[in-house]
């Protein structure tokens, strides 16, 4: 059978990775897919520099729209980022009926809901497991392995540059501008570390958890959300003092009145294992009826693991496609359900 045909709208750093995993991890994918998946188009404004990473291995085009109105393409990969340019391209790829992956949690946690309905009403699927803590897949955590489960509460490090940041603190006694510069060097931040620091990117995480736990819709304007700015390095110190430590933690936890969502400066006792996940690592807890307490760990940023959760949804919507090419079920576009009412 003829590969999936994919174009990827964003060449760089996640780009790169899901290029890079696709060529050497090719047969294993095949297998597991069912069918070949083909990153047959790319797109970067700098033709040269996506020449330097996928030399003649796919096409290059300067205009993400060309990989829309490529009849070829299947899947589009949106890795551009922000609720600009990428959105109005995610909502022109669903019209020109491809199947879209994205890592766009910015996008996800503030338009899903129009997103999603209009996936739905053309019958494509939208992945989005790479939106929330990069490489771990909780996103399948939560819709498939724990799908027995009434879910009570999710906690989790959601954002590896804050955690870097109050980790560094910590440890070698650095202050916040200090760090944060480091934070950036490293490639952790956002473009705009302000979603970082402030607990915006966190929140948009944790919002996207609370819709799929819940069946609630994606609601990030209900979000309480504060960062990590107004902490000091005494209050880091005391807080040791007493045997705790200070994690940004994105909570979202189902109460008689409806659900809670915040992210805020949390005191962890030191013991918890929660409390001992260092740098930019995620983690994230999750409290199931049946299953108990489940604790996810692992890389929430970086080229690779990112990489890692977009290739999954491929696969997965490659498998999904190729079963049933007519009639496409929606299966990876989030819908709420019976809890869709619930005040947040
Ligand atoms: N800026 C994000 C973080 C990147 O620090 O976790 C991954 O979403």
């Amino acid at each position: 059978m003829k590969p999936i045909q994919v174009g990827l709208m964003g060449l760089g750093t996640v780009g790169s990775g899901v290029f890079h995993v696709l060529q050497r991890n090719q047969e294993e994918i095949k297998r597991r897919a069912g069918r070949g998946i083909e990153l047959a188009v790319v797109s970067r404004r700098d033709v040269a520099q996506a020449r330097a990473i996928v030399g003649d291995q796919a096409q290059i085009v300067a205009d993400a729209r060309e990989i829309i109105a490529n009849p070829q393409i299947d899947i589009v990969v949106e890795l551009i980022g922000g609720t600009g340019i990428a959105k109005t391209l995610v909502m022109e790829a669903i019209a020109a009926g491809k199947h879209v992956v994205t890592a766009n949690k910015a996008l996800i946690a503030t338009h899903g809901a129009e997103v999603f309905a209009a996936a739905h009403a053309k019958g494509v699927m939208v992945g989005f497991e790479a939106a929330v803590a990069g490489g771990i897949p909780i996103i399948k955590a939560l819709r498939e392995g724990l799908t027995a489960n009434r879910i009570e509460w999710i906690a989790g490090i959601i954002n590896g540059t804050t955690n870097f940041i109050l980790s560094e603190m910590r440890d070698k006694g650095l202050d916040f501008a200090t760090v944060l510069k480091e934070a950036q060097r490293l490639g952790y931040a956002e473009a705009d570390p302000t979603f970082d620091i402030e607990g915006v990117d966190a929140a948009h995480k944790a919002t996207i958890m609370s819709a799929i736990a819940f069946g609630v819709p994606v609601q990030f304007d209900k979000a309480h959300v504060e960062g990590i700015t107004k902490l000091q390095a005494t209050d880091i110190k005391y807080a040791e003092q007493l045997g705790y430590r200070i994690k940004l933690l994105g909570i979202t936890k189902r109460r008689e009145q409806g659900i809670e969502l915040r992210v805020h400066p949390t005191l962890v006792p030191a013991k918890r294992l929660i409390a001992n996940v260092e740098g930019a690592m995620n983690a994230v807890v999750v409290q199931g009826d049946a299953v108990g307490t489940t604790l996810y760990y692992g890389k929430g940023a970086g080229s690779e693991p990112t990489a890692s959760a977009v290739v999954a949804d491929l696969v997965d919507v490659t498998r999904l496609h190729t079963a049933d090419p007519d009639h496409r079920v929606p299966h990876l576009a989030f819908q709420p359900d019976a809890m869709a009412d619930t005040p947040i």
